[in-house]
């Protein structure tokens, strides 16, 4: 999720790269750093915006004036706070080499320990850190190495996904780069190169590319690039001509942020459990809680507080935690837990969700139930935000930036914590070690199911121009799903503006049922569990009433396709996953039915992104 951009050429390096820096913005950062090469090694580093640094860099008058190759990136915490220190490039302790690094080092504390033990310092709290000290080590324990041959044997060390750069005074005419996991573009110009995370910052000066597979690092200098294996395979790679307009790069090609923030699902799903699922040995390495478990495993209940799409998946962990830990579990609104004298006391646990990390009502529930002595806990998306920071201990999502208002990919980033969590809670106590396996197992095969979901997202447009007049709209979903239908009539009323209500399936009749009429759409998770033939007569209940049914049903179910107007089919899981799955489709439709309005669906009307007020 950082941005990365290099250039190596004949023109003043910093203007470049800080323009760079500028058109990766929209990635969402939050402190960005720039190294150049004109003779010495010159680093600068801000929290902040790239302002800040621009800001930085005129303070420190022509300090970079000459330098025609350097590197530079906009940081999205992962390890670590926001801050100048964290902000990269990162050094080695002799000043000669720099790095900037996108992805997760998932070995990175190993390693760490390693290099501490033979007397490295760490000026940082990043994963990232660990790989300039890691090549800094080989290339003195063997001075005649390339720095190319240094960067190869430290990645051999390396577990994890990374996108990285690497410069060094030593050798200040090229730049190493590699990628496993993370996407590097190299950009061609005329005696010049650019490199970058995403092709935003090279459009402007040329549209040749090449693209780095994984597992593939490269040498870049003034006349020439060579591109091999990280086991120094050479290899030969093909140049793409880019025709894409700046904006549309930046959406990764989609029209809007909602839809490739929805489509990225797997890739983020993958790295939220990155490092932290350990399905051989049967358990979840939760860092951030660690140190909290056999507090959090005694609790006599545990409470959880959010807002909105947050408090749906705190609905999902309440399901997930006493399904698996035994553990009662309350969920509130964090605006009405503050105002409603809660009795709260040293034996519960408290955790509150939120995505920015930010939100007002979040914010002041968690000190409240601070206040009344609970361990509050946290699971928020952006590092080092309020929340983060004044929880006793939490986890981050790792869901990178959201920019679309609707929140969509941090939904099932919580949602998937939340499962890691209800297992390390049930570890030794309510489930057996198989039991774990079997649901991790699981858990990991959600990315490429929802991959699967994706691929109808054709057909999921052509329900959504069905309904996209429709004036209100009913989900419905029982168990793991009851939640997902609140998301789902949620995600819809916010971006298409059609009035959209959620309910447990069988509440309908006690209420919502004398709605249905043959204008109605009713949206039913009827998915096989074990509520899947009380949901059939559900479907019946609202098709003799003449409303118009739309389904999402497992794949190779035939009776639901009897009822139903339309199905979307996806892969079968277990129930306690199938959240993951299910809400996938009502984001899609929700999507296409808001775009086939003419609605602006990244910036819906009167509402904000992160919620700082009352
Ligand atoms: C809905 C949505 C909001 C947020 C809510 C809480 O798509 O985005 O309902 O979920 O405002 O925000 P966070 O999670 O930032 O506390």
């Amino acid at each position: 999720m950082c941005g990365i951009v290099g250039y190596i050429g004949r023109r003043e390096a910093a203007p470049l790269l800080l323009n760079g820096l500028k058109r990766l913005e929209y990635r969402g950062y939050d402190s960005a750093g720039i190294a150049v090469l004109n003779g010495d090694m010159q680093v600068f580093k801000r929290k902040g915006s790239v302002g800040n640094l621009e800001e930085m860099l005129n303070v420190s008058g022509t300090v970079m004036l000459g330098a025609t190759a350097g590197i530079a990136h906009t940081r999205w915490a992962t390890h670590g706070d926001p801050s100048d220190r964290n902000a990269h490039p990162h050094m080695n302790v002799t000043g000669d080499i720099a790095l900037i690094h996108n992805g997760i080092v998932e070995n990175y504390s190993t390693l760490k320990q390693d290099l501490i033990s033979q007397g490295y310092v760490f000026n940082s709290d990043t994963d990232s850190e660990v790989l300039v000290h890691l090549i800094d080590r080989i290339w003195k324990s063997d001075p005649s190495l390339e720095l190319e041959a240094a960067v190869r044997q430290a990645l051999r060390h390396v577990e994890g996904a990374y996108g990285i750069c690497v410069v060094s005074s030593r050798e200040p005419d090229k730049i190493v780069v590699a990628r496993k996991g993370s996407p590097l573009v190299i950009g061609i110009g005329n005696n010049e190169f650019f490199i970058a995370s995403d092709a935003a910052p090279i459009v402007e000066h040329t549209n040749k590319v090449v693209y780095l597979s994984d597992g593939e690092m490269a040498v870049i200098t003034r006349d020439n690039y060579t591109v091999k294996t990280i086991e120094n395979v050479e290899q030969e790679k093909r140049v793409t001509e880019l025709d894409f307009s700046l904006e549309k790069i930046e959406k990764g090609g989609y029209e809007h942020f909602m839809l490739k923030e929805i489509f990225e699902q797997p890739e983020v799903m993958r790295d939220v459990m990155r490092g932290r699922v350990r399905i051989d040995e049967g358990r979840v390495q939760l860092g951030g809680i660690e140190d909290y478990l056999d507090r959090l495993k005694q609790a006599k209940r545990v409470v959880i507080c959010a807002c909105g799409t947050s408090w749906h998946a705190g609905l999902i962990g309440e399901y997930l935690i006493e399904e698996f830990a035994r553990i009662p579990v309350e969920v509130d609104y964090a605006s009405e837990f503050r105002y409603r004298n809660p009795i709260v006391s040293s034996d519960d646990v408290v955790i509150v969700i939120s995505q920015s990390g930010e939100t007002a009502d979040t914010l002041a529930a968690l000190r409240l139930a601070k206040e009344k002595g609970a361990m509050v806990m946290g699971i928020c998306n952006v590092v080092g935000s309020t929340i983060a920071r004044e929880t006793l201990c939490g986890m981050y999502t790792h869901a990178g930036p959201e920019v679309g208002v609707a929140s969509t990919k941090a939904f099932t980033a919580q949602v998937i914590v939340l499962f890691m969590l209800a297992m390390a809670l049930s570890k030794g106590r309510t489930i057996s070690h198989d039991e774990i396996r079997l649901n991790l197992r699981e858990l990991a095969e959600v990315p490429d199911k929802v991959s699967r979901i994706l691929e109808q997202n054709d057909a999921i447009k052509v329900i959504a121009n069905e309904f996209k007049d429709a004036k209100n709209a009913l989900y419905l979903g029982r168990g793991f799903n009851f939640p997902v239908a609140l998301e789902g009539a949620l995600k819809l009323k916010e971006i298409s503006y059609i009035h959209a209500e959620g309910y447990p399936a069988a509440e309908m009749k006690h209420g919502p049922i004398a709605l249905i009429d043959e204008d109605m759409p009713v949206f039913f998770i009827a998915t096989r569990d074990n509520t899947y033939t009380k949901i059939l007569s559900n479907i019946e209940e609202v098709r003799s009433r003449k409303g118009r049914v739309i389904a999402i049903a497992s794949e190779g179910d035939r009776e639901v396709s009897r009822l139903a107007e339309h199905v979307i089919y996806i892969p079968q899981a277990s129930g306690p996953v199938m959240p993951l799955l299910t809400v996938v489709p009502f984001q899609l439709l929700a999507y296409h039915i808001a775009t086939l309005r003419g609605c602006n669906v990244d910036r819906p009307r009167n509402l904000a992104k992160s919620v700082t007020v009352e």
